[in-house]
């Protein structure tokens, strides 16, 4: 191991993160009941340039009146290349409570994007006695930001996640999809021919790099890596396929843009029942072992040693929180 080593924030259950649009307040209620880790309260691509005021307003005050439990709550604000976010932030920091666990800072290219609202969040919150500190998530979804990525990382000690943005990515980079986070029938390889002169075409998944980037970048600084939204809300089996994929990678959650798709989400990032019972009993059977004085032993004819602790401990850790969460 590196004499540096990433310390990780804090663990915060965000299997499922579930967007409502600021001009609808009636669906605020209805996200509070959900089973969403985090409810993301959108004061940007979902809310029309009119309907910027009312949006803060209605944000406002849902922060003040509704019980949303457990869950953790995070606001969205516009783009710093905006005239909405300054007013984004110091309205909702200095209206909007105490209640506030997360700022989501939208289409991020630099690291000083993230310094910069830090600056004001500091400011505010010694201005207004806040008690607990406002912690930041990001999106990653330009061309500058992944490029950017690893300084984006490191710029504040209040980041706790990068998100990655399919749609808006798209759009920076010139792609020719229009299809949110799912795959393309145009990016593909063909294979050679057979023996018999077929040929095969394999979809290949275009959001295969930047998901993986992601992941990297946000472990590296002891980030969570979370997978961005699928836009056809009617396709389960198809976010159930691009989820599995980004739990492998290492995310630990997606967004979810319908209701539907949170018990989606909460399932493929809960880890497996077998899976967490395999990680209590190489905590066990490692636990054993150093009595013993082994760092390496078998179990079920596999062997598990000093790696294999660490990987069940995630499992184990992350299971505590669900179950802490599902009790209340
Ligand atoms: N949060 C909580 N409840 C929601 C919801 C949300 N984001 N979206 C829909 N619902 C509720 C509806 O009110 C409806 O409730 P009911 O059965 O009590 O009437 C139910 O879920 C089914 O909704 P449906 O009719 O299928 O959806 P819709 O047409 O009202 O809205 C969307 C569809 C996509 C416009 C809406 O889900 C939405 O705005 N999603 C978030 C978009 C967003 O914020 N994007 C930014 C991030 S990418
Ligand atoms: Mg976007």
């Amino acid at each position: 191991m590196s004499f540096t080593t990433p310390e990780r924030v804090p663990p915060r259950l965000n299997r499922s993160q579930l967007f409502a649009p600021g001009v609808r307040p009636a669906l605020f209620e209805k996200a509070a009941a959900s089973q969403a880790d985090v409810i993301c309260l959108d004061l940007e691509d979902s809310v029309a340039p009119g309907d910027k005021p009312q949006a803060r307003a209605n944000v406002i005050q849902a922060l003040k009146t509704v019980d949303f439990g457990t869950k953790s709550i995070s606001v969205r604000i516009n783009g710093l290349d905006t005239h909405y976010c300054y007013r984004d932030i110091v309205d909702i920091m200095e209206q909007g409570g105490e209640r506030l666990d997360l700022i989501m800072i939208p289409k991020v290219g630099v690291a000083a994007d993230v310094y910069a609202i830090d600056m004001l969040l500091t400011q505010i919150e010694a201005a207004v006695g806040r008690k607990k500190p406002v912690k930041l998530e990001v999106i990653i979804e330009s061309v500058m930001g992944l490029n950017n990525i690893d300084a984006i990382a490191g710029s504040s000690k209040r980041l706790e996640s990068l998100h990655f943005g399919s749609a808006d990515y798209a759009a920076s980079a010139g792609m020719r999809t229009t299809n949110i986070g799912g795959p393309n029938a145009d990016y593909v390889v063909l294979t050679d021919k057979d023996s018999a002169g077929k040929r095969e075409t394999h979809w290949s998944d275009l959001w295969h790099y930047s998901a993986f980037r992601m992941v990297a970048a946000a472990r590296a600084h002891g980030l969570r890596p979370i997978d961005g939204p699928f836009g056809d809300y009617s396709d389960e089996a198809g976010f159930l396929a691009q989820s599995r994929r980004s739990a492998v990678m290492g995310c630990e959650g997606k967004w979810a843009i319908h209701p539907s798709q949170v018990a989606l989400a909460n399932q493929v990032f809960t880890p497996p029942a077998d899976e967490v019972k395999r990680a209590e009993a190489i905590l066990e059977a490692m636990k054993d072992g150093a009595q013993k004085g082994m760092g390496a032993v078998a179990l079920n004819g596999r062997l598990i040693d000093l790696a294999s602790i660490r990987q069940a401990e995630v499992i184990v850790r992350q299971m505590q929180l669900i179950r802490e969460r599902t009790k209340g």
